[in-house]
This record gives structure tokens, C-alpha cells and sequence, in this order.
């Protein structure tokens, strides 16, 4: 089940995708951290954020929509109170996700965390707005998300995974951009823009308006997306969104993904990800794949 991902070595390809799984410590007590390949913290910033304010999360037909504004612990203390309990974890490795509204917030962090032990790699979040160019998102934009990625990677002393925005046009072209632009691996996808009314009352469903939409509705989106960016790169691709099952994980390793996250399934089943892992080895054995690596890109057409 083992797969090796810019030079990082996961016991399997199944891995906890960001802001669905704290900082993997508080689930220790409930899931075998040790049948994961990895998981991804929340997105950390250089300070603290609170977050949006409530309503920030509703759920919708096959899915889940939510506006939580990157809410987390800063990476100062992400550094003093979670990485040494992370530390103690074996056996799995902790991925950092980043981001920031400057090219200089995501740097600052980066360089925060290469001063850690802990860390295997980053995740760039792109999915992020620029507040020096009117808020618009680094990852919709290829020169600003290759001014990006170029920025965070020399500061990098790990690898850095980008995680693209799947709302594009091209998610071809914006992988091929961070992949010009030094990315090791690129993640995708991350939420859509979405949006919920209420209408008795007329009002939207989220405090915020808009919101993004996650869960088994978006799984043929993702695939397809993941399909597209994996013949546009040589480096590894990270397949998620809307992952419940072990199957689902195949679809997207047969789309050309190396490894997969899973993240609004830990909201129903907080062991979705063990379970996950756990079903992957025996679908494989079931199914007489040697080597889970064997799948990835194996559609037939
Ligand atoms: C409540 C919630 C919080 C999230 N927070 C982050 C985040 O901090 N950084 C990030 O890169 N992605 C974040 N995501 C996106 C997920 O990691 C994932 O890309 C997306 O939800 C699609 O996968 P899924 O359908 O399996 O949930 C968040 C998703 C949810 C549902």
C-alpha cells in the first residue's frame, strides 16, 4: 500500500484532508492514526484567526457547504501546542497546510515551520484571496499563483504540495503553472464557490453568502478535474472530493491520482479515513493489485 510522494514515503495513499481533522492529534483516541498515510492540519496562517460568524456550515443534498474563514490557532501556536503532540504520532505523517492573503503571510509561515521538527511537507492552500489585488484568489489567476508558489518555494526546506482551486476554467493550465513554478506535487480539488437561500425567510443560508461546497456531490467534478490536471503534469497528483468509500478512492487513483484525501466523510463517520484506508488494502488484495501504485492512471478508454 506504500506510495512515495516527492521523496515522502506513506504507508498508504490515503491521507486526512485539511480543516476536516483538526490537528490529527484530537482524533488520535478515535482513529488508528497508523492505517493513514498521512493527514493535513488546518490551514495555518502567521496569526490567529477567529473565522467567520455563525451560520458557517449547513449541509445540502450529497453534501456540505461552509464558510468557516480559515479559523485556526496561528502557526506560533500550532508550533508550541500541537507539534509536540504530533511529534509522539508514529507511523503517520503530518502534512502543514499554509496560506495567507500576501505572498509575504505564506511565506512568514513557511519559515515559522522549517524552524520545526514534525512536518513532512506542505499544502499550499491557493484557494485564498489576495488582499493586495482587490481579494482576487491566487489560485484563479496563473501569474499570481506562480508568484506565489515560486515565493513559498525557495523559502521552503520541505516539499510543497500546491492544492489548486477547482473554480477555473482550466484546471490543466493551473497545474501546469505550479508545476513550472517549482510546486512538488499539486492537490486538487479544494471547495467550490457556492451559494444556499433560505426561502421563507429570504435570506441566505450562510452568514458569509457564499460558501464552499464539499461532499459526494462534487465527486465527478473532482474526478474529472483530477483526470485533466494528472495528463497535464509530470509531478504526483492528489485526488479528493466527495471520497466515502473505498471505491471512490479507486476512481480517483484509476484517474491518474497517486494518492487521495478524505474530508467531509470524517463529519459523518469520524473513522471514515481509517475505514477508508482499511477497505483500499482489501479492495486491492480483492481484486489481485499488487502494488496500489499499479492503479494510478489505469483507466481504460
Ligand atoms: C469544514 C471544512 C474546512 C476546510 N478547511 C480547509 C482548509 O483550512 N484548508 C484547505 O486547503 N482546505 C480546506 N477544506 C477543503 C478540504 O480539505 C477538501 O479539499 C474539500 O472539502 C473537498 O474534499 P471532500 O469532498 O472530501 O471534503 C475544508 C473543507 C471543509 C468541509
Amino acid at each position: 500500500m506504500q506510495v512515495t510522494i516527492a521523496g515522502v514515503t506513506l504507508r498508504s495513499p490515503v491521507i486526512a484532508a485539511s480543516g476536516t481533522f483538526g490537528y490529527g492529534v484530537e482524533f488520535e483516541e478515535i482513529v488508528d492514526l497508523s492505517k493513514l498515510g498521512a493527514f493535513v492540519t488546518k490551514g495555518l496562517s502567521r496569526a490567529p484567526m477567529e473565522g467567520n460568524k455563525a451560520p458557517r456550515l449547513i449541509e445540502t443534498s450529497a453534501g456540505m457547504m461552509n464558510a468557516i474563514g480559515l479559523q485556526n490557532v496561528g502557526v506560533e501556536s500550532f508550533i508550541a501546542e500541537k507539534l509536540p503532540k504530533i511529534r509522539k504520532i508514529r507511523d503517520v505523517a503530518c502534512i502543514a497546510n499554509v496560506f495567507g492573503y500576501t505572498i509575504e503571510d505564506c511565506v512568514a509561515v513557511v519559515e515559522k515551520l522549517n524552524e520545526a521538527d514534525g512536518v513532512a511537507m506542505y499544502e499550499l492552500n491557493a484557494s485564498c484571496p489576495n488582499t493586495r489585488h482587490g481579494g482576487m484568489t491566487f489560485g484563479t489567476h496563473p501569474a499570481m499563483l506562480a508568484e506565489l508558489v515560486v515565493a513559498v518555494k525557495s523559502a521552503s526546506k520541505r516539499p510543497v504540495m500546491v492544492k489548486l482551486s477547482p473554480n477555473v476554467t482550466s484546471i490543466a493550465q493551473m497545474a501546469a503553472v505550479a508545476e513550472g513554478a517549482g510546486a512538488d506535487v499539486v492537490s486538487l480539488v479544494n471547495t467550490f464557490v457556492s451559494m444556499s437561500i433560505d426561502i421563507e425567510t429570504r435570506r441566505p443560508r450562510i452568514k458569509n453568502i457564499t460558501a464552499g461546497l464539499s461532499g459526494p456531490a462534487i465527486k465527478p467534478i473532482a474526478v474529472r478535474m483530477v483526470w485533466e490536471a494528472a495528463r497535464a503534469v509530470k509531478i504526483p497528483v492528489v485526488g479528493m472530493g466527495g471520497i466515502l468509500t473505498a471505491e471512490d478512492a479507486v476512481e480517483f487513483l484509476l484517474a491518474g491520482a497517486r494518492a487521495v484525501q478524505v474530508g467531509t466523510a470524517s463529519y459523518a463517520d469520524p473513522r471514515a479515513v481509517e475505514k477508508i484506508a482499511t477497505g483500499l488494502k482489501r479492495w486491492c488484495s480483492s481484486h489481485h493489485v499488487m502494488k496500489v501504485g499499479d492503479l494510478t492512471g489505469a483507466m481504460v478508454i
